[in-house]
């Protein structure tokens, strides 16, 4: 007879034969940044997460620090939006002024930035809108622009989140001709067209004004064709790629996976965290044992690097062990 529990007798045991560990060198933090001064403002749907404005943010920064998590992703929220999204590639947005100030005031914690415009224009959308329809091309221009603008600002990551074709190659070509030759790009490459970012976009105001993300964002039914964005993104020359939702695309996550040995990214999105946030304050389930579950379940399915709104928290658990 094969006496599997042999394995689990003791907690000495089961340490010892772990195949999967969670580290707090695999979390990024997602930061929102406002204009103003003296905010801090909590998200209705994301409890625990906050709008800060620059002169407020040095709190969060300090727990940041303080608790090792080594990288950060930046949302910028300008208070002026227009048609092209222009504050996005200003030197002195929102975003570009954050960046230049936690390379000042916290200057090992790597910067990454969010490309994409849909917090900047409108109409909300992550492209060039003509005639109701997000125009391809011409957006891939604008968000090189806004993708140098960040480099210049000091930002360590660029991370293309719009789901445009081709911008991964254009991005990288711009970085390149603007002395940003060494600026990693991790890429958001199967990006689909999730219910599970609704509280982000109260988060971040970038909820599309009319229609929504189905013409640019992947279809969630769809797994071989998260592998060739996956792949397409590599032969463009992302460094990282990214799944996102992660808990509802673990297939698809276990399978690229497999399939490369670049390093692989998860977003754990504010949906997810929401829906966390929401049972745990209800009584209804143990917040720490289903985060540190989650956060297994996305190692397990082989995501290196953990993009997650619990990340303070979870670096918390694991430094108090
Ligand atoms: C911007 C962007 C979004 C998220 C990250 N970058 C929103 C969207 O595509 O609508 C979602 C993150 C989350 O839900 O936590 N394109
Ligand atoms: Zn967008």
């Amino acid at each position: 007879m094969v006496r599997m529990r042999r394995l689990r007798v003791n907690e000495t045991m089961r340490r010892l034969v772990r195949e999967t560990s969670v580290s707090v060198d695999d979390l990024v933090y997602p930061v929102f940044v406002t204009e103003g001064s003296n905010i801090k403002n909590e998200v209705d749907s994301m409890p625990g997460i906050y709008q800060w404005s620059i002169d407020r943010l040095d709190e969060e920064l300090d727990r940041i620090v303080e608790r090792r998590i080594p990288a950060i992703l930046i949302f910028g929220i300008p208070d002026k939006k227009d048609e092209v999204g222009s504050e996005a590639y200003n030197d002195n947005g929102i975003t570009q002024r954050a960046i230049r100030h936690i390379k000042e005031y916290a200057k090992d914690v790597l910067v990454i930035a969010d490309v994409c415009l849909c917090e900047y224009t409108s109409h909300g959308h992550c492209g060039v809108v003509c005639d109701h329809e997000i125009v391809n091309d011409d957006t891939l221009e604008l968000l090189s622009k806004m993708a140098v603008s960040m480099a210049k600002a000091g930002a360590d990551v660029i991370a293309p989140s719009d789901m445009m074709d081709g911008r991964v190659a254009h991005i990288r070509k711009s970085l390149d001709a603007n002395g940003f030759k060494n600026t990693m790009i991790m890429s958001y490459s199967a990006k689909f067209a999730s219910a599970y970012y609704g509280p982000f976009r109260d988060a971040a105001d970038s909820a599309p004004a009319f229609g929504d993300r189905k013409t640019y964002q992947m279809d969630i039914a769809n797994g071989k064709e998260a592998l060739r964005e996956c792949f397409g993104d590599i032969e463009e020359g992302a460094d990282v790629i990214m799944v996102k939702p992660a808990l509802a695309y673990l297939d698809v996550v276990k399978e690229v996976s497999q399939r490369t040995d670049y390093p692989i990214a998860v977003y754990n999105v504010s949906g997810e965290y929401a829906m966390v946030k929401a049972a745990a304050a209800n009584g209804y389930i143990d917040e720490k044992r289903i985060v540190m579950e989650n956060m297994i379940a996305m190692k397990r399915a082989g995501a290196k690097i953990i993009i997650t709104y619990h990340a303070l928290d979870v670096a918390y658990w694991l430094t108090e062990e």
